[in-house]
């Protein structure tokens, strides 16, 4: 699909500054979009924004918001601002619905009000819960198991009032595990705290951490370690690219997921980052992590018909590999 992109036209980028975010925020500029990254960098860091233009502001004030919408000729909205810790969702669940939802709608105002009308929203799977079938496809019931997957629950169900009442057009994108690093390793993973998988155990293959923790190995799984279907950071991001450019073509609101479809275990993981860092990479196993479902793996298979979008990193090896290239360097 090609989609004619004028330079008086400005994509915003919420949480630009964040690990999906900057990515898509990269590939966006490449197809010649040029890009405001909205971010509040409590979380983003100033430096994964090189692409479009930063606006240093937070959801939750309107002034910023609306000083946005009035600086730049807004066409539509990629939204990835958004806490996303599951753990910590059930810590400070008020903090999440504020940040996730009331900022959310903040946005969704301020769009009304300027009258943009175009919305890819950053979903996930953690809106379904413990899968019922695998892998999962769009239409498996939702039945979030944490603070946060209800967040994006919430977000999805207003997006659809909104369209149903405003006009809005949107897509929601459910993606499971993001994984990986810009391959020109301009930008990575890096959390604070850093809670994922893959990063905590490309530290301690570089000696920045003396093991990693197995949380949870008597799940019903070959090797009793949760399953998650990673996919490539930049393969989210041209899902987005292609979402957008879907919706400025006129196409309608949908829902999408985003993986491999394929599951590895936290094991095959481990594993997999020995090979590609030749490191030792201790391990410690402990309980279980509240909220994590035992296997979770995608179907994309709707996406790729409707957008044909394809993902490029079609292995583990080649995902861990651009990882630890970016992380090497830290
Ligand atoms: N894990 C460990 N040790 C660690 C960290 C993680 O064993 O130190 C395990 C987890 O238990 C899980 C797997 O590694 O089984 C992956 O964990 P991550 O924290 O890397 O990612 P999650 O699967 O928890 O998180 C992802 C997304 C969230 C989303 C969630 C839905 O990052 O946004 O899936 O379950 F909400």
């Amino acid at each position: 699909m090609t989609v004619k992109v004028s330079p008086e036209k400005t994509i915003l980028v919420t949480g630009g500054a964040g690990y999906v975010g900057s990515h898509a925020n990269k590939e966006l500029n490449r197809k010649g979009h040029g890009t405001v990254v909205f971010d509040n960098l409590s979380r983003g860091h100033r430096d994964f924004a090189k692409w479009g233009e930063l606006f240093v502001g937070d959801l939750s004030d309107v002034g910023a918001l609306t000083q946005v919408f009035k600086t730049y000729p807004i066409q539509a909205v990629v939204h990835f601002a958004a806490f996303a810790y599951v753990g910590e969702s059930f810590e400070d669940p008020q903090g999440y619905y504020i940040n996730n939802v009331l900022n959310t709608i903040n946005l969704l105002s301020a769009m009304r009000d300027f009258d943009v009308r175009r919305f890819i929203f950053s979903s996930s799977c953690a809106t379904y819960g413990n899968p019922v079938t695998l892998p999962m496809t769009e239409t498996h019931p939702q039945n979030p198991i944490s603070p946060y997957g209800r967040t994006k629950f919430m977000v999805e169900n207003i997006l659809a009032d909104y369209a149903r009442a405003y006009g809005l057009r949107y897509v929601s994108l459910r993606y499971f595990n993001a994984a990986g690093a810009d391959i020109d390793g301009e930008i990575g993973e890096l959390h604070d705290p850093e809670t994922h998988l893959i990063p905590l155990v490309l530290d301690a293959a570089a000696g920045k951490r003396d093991y990693v923790k197995i949380f949870g190995s008597d799940y019903e799984t070959p090797d009793g370690t949760c399953i998650r279907d990673y996919a490539h950071v930049t393969d989210l991001a041209n899902a987005h690219v292609q979402a957008l450019e879907y919706l400025l073509s006129g196409g309608e609101s949908d829902v999408f997921n985003l993986g491999s479809g394929r599951g590895y275990s936290v094991r095959e993981v481990i594993s997999t980052a020995r090979n590609v860092t030749q490191k030792k990479i201790r391990t410690v196993e402990s309980g279980r992590r509240e909220g994590d479902p035992a296997v979770l793996i995608c179907s994309s298979e709707k996406i790729k018909k409707a957008l044909s979008w394809e993902p490029r990193f079609d292995n583990l090896e080649k995902i861990i590999g651009t990882a630890w290239n970016w992380h090497r360097k830290l």
